[in-house]
């Protein structure tokens, strides 16, 4: 497989991109490119009030240059207004722009103005724009999932393109189907977690002493430009003391480039394992071109995830990088990651096969599919659970 993102550069970390850009507004004439990027950046450091204010004051310089209608949508879609998001997105329609993206952000918008019948034949929109699709076709399934009924379920898998046969959301939510339909054998050879989970130990160079030396170094890394984030606004609370960072490719970072050069050599050896043998099942498929997708996190307290599948991605997985104390009590079950749930909106309902609970283990990568509906129970901790999340995402044309 051809890595596509082994020649991308570092880059500075987003804070200090923002002070740039800021700095050079407050000096010369306001710039709305460079406006547009600043509100790029905001979004970054998940400050999306900054973003939409970055933005309107570009399309108000150059209103008819201006082209980031769904970004612009999605930070007000963030922000909880929905009816600011949708005005957007019109607005971009009127000016001939549309794409799936925006179509995905109209759909989210509607759903929590509890329009659903329109918040449906949005994502059906964005699923036929594009091939790549893959969280609106996730909530389009999500939506079938809700009847509680296997074969709604199993009709609307049929019902998308054939492009998405192959794709994350198909195979999770068509495991889901057999599941309640009672049908074993079919869901377990989608979901056989025993023969599908991978655990590798990571052993640092010796420039940096020890493992424990190593994590502490990466630990910081993350912590560094981490911000308060909510990756699922309609299915968690927000929980504004939960921490991410998808910046971790910056300049003068030591252990993240070195972790990540070693998860591409696990995941290649795991991809050439698959293509010998299919029914091991780990990928989505196996992608000619793909990069790494990654980012950190850290929770503390009752804080975690929320159940969710990787739907963009061919594999995914999660390398732990401190564990509170707590965690390590084989008694209770906290911090640990739980594989193999079945989607939100069949929670009161047991899927057929067995889940996963794994003590997660500074150190060790946990590599499991994409397809496969995940959380991590809170540590109770006053000390953080960092973790981070990996995928293999296939390389797609723009
Ligand atoms: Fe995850």
């Amino acid at each position: 497989m051809r890595w596509t993102d082994l020649d991308v550069p570092a880059t500075a970390p987003p804070r200090v991109l923002i002070e740039l850009y800021r700095r050079s507004s407050q000096q010369g004439k306001e710039d709305p490119d460079f406006l547009i990027s600043l509100g790029i950046a905001l979004r970054q450091v998940w400050d999306m009030a900054g973003a939409v204010e970055a933005f309107q004051r570009a399309e108000a310089l150059d209103p008819e240059g201006f082209h980031a209608f769904g970004e612009l949508a999605d930070s007000l879609y963030m922000l909880e207004l929905d009816d600011d998001a949708l005005t957007v997105i019109n607005r971009g329609h009127q000016k001939g722009f549309s794409n799936w993206n925006m179509e995905y952000i109209r759909a989210s918008a509607l759903r929590r103005l509890k329009k659903h019948p329109q918040a449906k034949e949005a994502l059906r929109n964005a699923v036929a724009m594009s091939t790549y699709a893959f969280a609106a076709a996730e909530d389009l399934l999500a939506y079938a999932a809700e009847t509680q009924d296997g074969d709604v379920l199993l009709d609307a898998c049929d019902a998308l393109p054939s492009t998405y046969k192959t794709s994350a959301p198909n195979i999770a939510y068509r495991a889901a189907a057999y599941s309640l339909l009672g049908r074993r054998d079919d869901a377990c050879a989608l979901i056989d977690l025993d023969r599908q989970v991978v655990q590798v130990a990571f052993e640092p160079s010796r420039t940096f002493e020890s493992l424990r030396a190593f994590n502490a170094i990466l630990m910081d890394e993350i912590a560094a430009n981490a911000v308060a984030y909510r990756e699922f606004p309609g299915n968690v609370p927000p929980d504004p003391a939960a921490l991410r960072n998808n910046q971790l490719n910056v300049v003068a970072a030591k252990a993240y480039p070195a972790l990540a050069a070693w998860l591409r050599v696990i995941i290649q050896k795991e991809l050439e394992r698959y293509r010998a043998d299919t029914s091991s099942h780990m990928f989505v498929y196996a992608p000619e071109a793909g990069y790494l997708y990654t980012r950190g996190y850290i929770h503390r307290h009752a804080e975690h995830n929320g159940l969710h599948m990787h739907s963009n991605a061919v594999l995914s997985g999660v390398y732990h990088v401190r564990v509170p104390d707590e965690a390590f009590n084989p008694n209770e079950h906290l911090g640990v990651l739980q594989l193999g749930l079945l989607p939100p909106a069949l929670k009161n309902f047991v899927p057929c096969w067995r889940q996963h609970a794994i003590q997660p283990v500074p150190g060790i990568v946990t590599l499991f599919p994409s397809f496969v509906f995940h959380d991590f129970a809170p540590t109770r901790s006053e000390q953080p659970r960092v973790a981070l999340g990996i995928d293999l995402r296939a390389a797609v044309p723009e």
